[in-house]
């Protein structure tokens, strides 16, 4: 292997910076010629690629978002488009493609190595979405602005004696929800795999009032509920004055935490040896602190959530 690109796909997360660098960095070490491919698989398809050299990520380890750019690609589903994007890779000499992001980017992968391009993957996302036992780069840090926000939110909902209903990203995924919750000691949390039904929460919330609460913090996913008609609802069934508040993308930018900038350094190396030893068609994480390998087409399978016992815990101590 002589050429190794690199591509960030899909929502950005924090400390994909880390693993592009770790990419490039361990490329050099190595003696392969790094390529970076701006804005995912578009840039690909567009042939926008350049060699790059150690000093083009220099102080980046600590920035958000990613430096070479990143999309959302539908386009990359089909066949001709996908054959311009291997034909570009072969023109470059590109003889190995590390692709960083989420699910969608790693279909996209499955997509290129069904023409032979050799594919090692590594999970970026906030969301916590791939099927893997770890965490994705750029959870941790997104997880630690949402807590810092629901602990301003709870400042002035407890003065105001509100209700406070925060929606977090997550796509389909409850955990950055779930963490957030349990961190910030929220009283409900919702999310696809523990919808809490309304009159229940009615009951729970005039409960609290009753025993005294200044305020009442619920924590919900994205895509699961009308959090304004929620507002609605809860000022109509209690005595509670409520607000409505979805974070937004703000949970998404940042400077990166220690943990992603780890996970970055070391599965973006990792990646890289996999490309050398031949390991392709694999995704890369940490578990625990050990390397776990799984095809792509495991990584895209519906992640099983097993953690009844943290709804439990997270109703017993919120
Ligand atoms: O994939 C990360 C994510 O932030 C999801 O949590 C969210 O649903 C989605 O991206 C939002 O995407 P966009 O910024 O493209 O609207």
């Amino acid at each position: 292997m002589k050429r190794i690109a690199v591509l960030t796909s899909g929502g950005d997360a924090p400390g994909m910076n880390a693993c592009i660098r770790a990419v490039i960095r361990t490329c050099l070490s190595m003696g392969i010629e790094p390529f970076i491919i701006h804005d995912g698989y578009k840039g690909l398809v567009e042939n926008n690629m350049e060699k790059v050299s150690r000093r083009y990520v220099s102080e980046t380890i600590n920035r958000g978002g990613t430096i070479i750019g990143t999309a959302r690609y539908e386009e990359f589903k089909k066949e001709e488009v996908i054959k311009v994007a291997v034909s570009n890779l072969k023109n470059k000499k590109i003889d190995g493609l590390i692709t960083i992001g989420g699910d969608g980017t790693f279909r996209g992968a499955i997509d290129l190595k069904k023409y032979g391009v050799k594919c090692v993957g590594v999970g970026a996302t906030i969301d916590n979405d791939v099927n893997i036992d770890g965490y994705t780069i750029g959870f941790d840090t997104a997880l630690n602005t949402i807590v810092d926000n629901l602990d301003k939110i709870r400042d002035t909902s407890s003065s105001h004696h509100r209700c406070s209903i925060v929606e977090v990203m997550g796509r389909h995924c409850g955990d950055l929800a779930l963490y957030s919750g349990l961190a910030s000691g929220a009283d409900i949390i919702i999310t696809k795999d523990n919808l809490v039904p309304k009159k229940e929460m009615y009951e729970e919330i005039r409960k609290m009032k009753k025993e005294g609460r200044r305020h009442v913090l619920i924590v919900t996913s994205e895509n699961v509920l009308d959090i304004n008609k929620l507002k609605d609802d809860i000022e109509k069934h209690t005595d509670f004055e409520t607000r409505a508040t979805s974070l937004g993308p703000i949970q998404r930018g940042g400077k990166p935490s220690a943990m992603d900038r780890v996970n970055g350094s070391l599965l973006g190396s990792e990646a890289v040896k996999m490309l050398l030893k031949d390991e392709e068609g694999m995704i890369v994480s940490l578990r625990g602190n050990k390397l776990a390998k799984v095809s792509f087409n495991e990584a895209v399978k519906n992640k099983i959530f097993a953690n009844e016992y943290m709804y439990e815990a997270a109703k017993r101590v919120g």
